[in-house]
């Protein structure tokens, strides 16, 4: 699989791919490198012939409460209830042959080793629908709708819960 650990070195490329890809939701090179240092389990390139072509940014949090787009978390919280995936993103050129898919396959995994009962994840570019597909669904949060608008007119809260990990 092309996805790889993310490192320091990949940060300053990963920022040009989300200026690229997520022209409506620009986050500053800060949120990037403290996601990393904060959590760099939950932080992945993918790489084809050599250069960056996608990325995925993720880490514990508190369930129904995303953070603010462009905003630095300060530390991963001790009784995170959710694991929050903030951006997955691929290059076009890289859309389409799954490797979205296998990545939050590898995040449940992630997750689930680690404790946590749900992914969960705010829907943007009419993402919906390729959520819905990979097992998410959306939840109302009461509150959380100004929130949600500051992340566009599509934002949806969604969830996907895990099965409890056999013990
Ligand atoms: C969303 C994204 C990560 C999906 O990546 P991908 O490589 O296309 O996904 P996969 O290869 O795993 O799956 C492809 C399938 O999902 C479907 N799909 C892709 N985007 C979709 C969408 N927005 N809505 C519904 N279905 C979608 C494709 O049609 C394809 O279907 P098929 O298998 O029947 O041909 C990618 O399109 C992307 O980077 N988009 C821009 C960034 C973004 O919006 N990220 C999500 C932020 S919440």
């Amino acid at each position: 699989m092309p996805w790889r650990p993310m490192t320091a070195q990949d940060l300053a490329q990963a920022q040009i791919l989300a200026d690229t890809i997520h022209v409506d939701h620009p986050e500053e090179a800060e949120v990037f490198a403290e996601r990393l240092r904060l959590y760099p389990q939950g932080c992945l390139a993918l790489e084809g012939d050599g250069r960056l072509i996608g990325y995925a940014l993720t880490h514990p949090w508190h369930f129904g409460k995303p953070p603010a787009l462009n905003s630095l978390l300060g530390e991963i919280p001790h009784d995170a209830t959710t694991y929050y995936v903030h951006d997955v993103a691929l290059l076009p050129e890289a859309r389409g042959r799954g490797y979205a898919a296998q990545i939050a396959e590898k995040l449940a995994c992630h997750a689930k080793a680690t404790g946590f009962g749900n992914l969960s994840l705010v829907a943007v570019n009419n993402s919906q629908g390729y959520w819905e597909r990979l097992g998410f669904h959306t939840r109302s949060v009461p509150g959380l709708e100004e929130k949600l608008l500051s992340y566009g007119p599509d934002a949806v809260l969604m969830v996907r819960e895990l099965a409890q990990a056999l013990s």
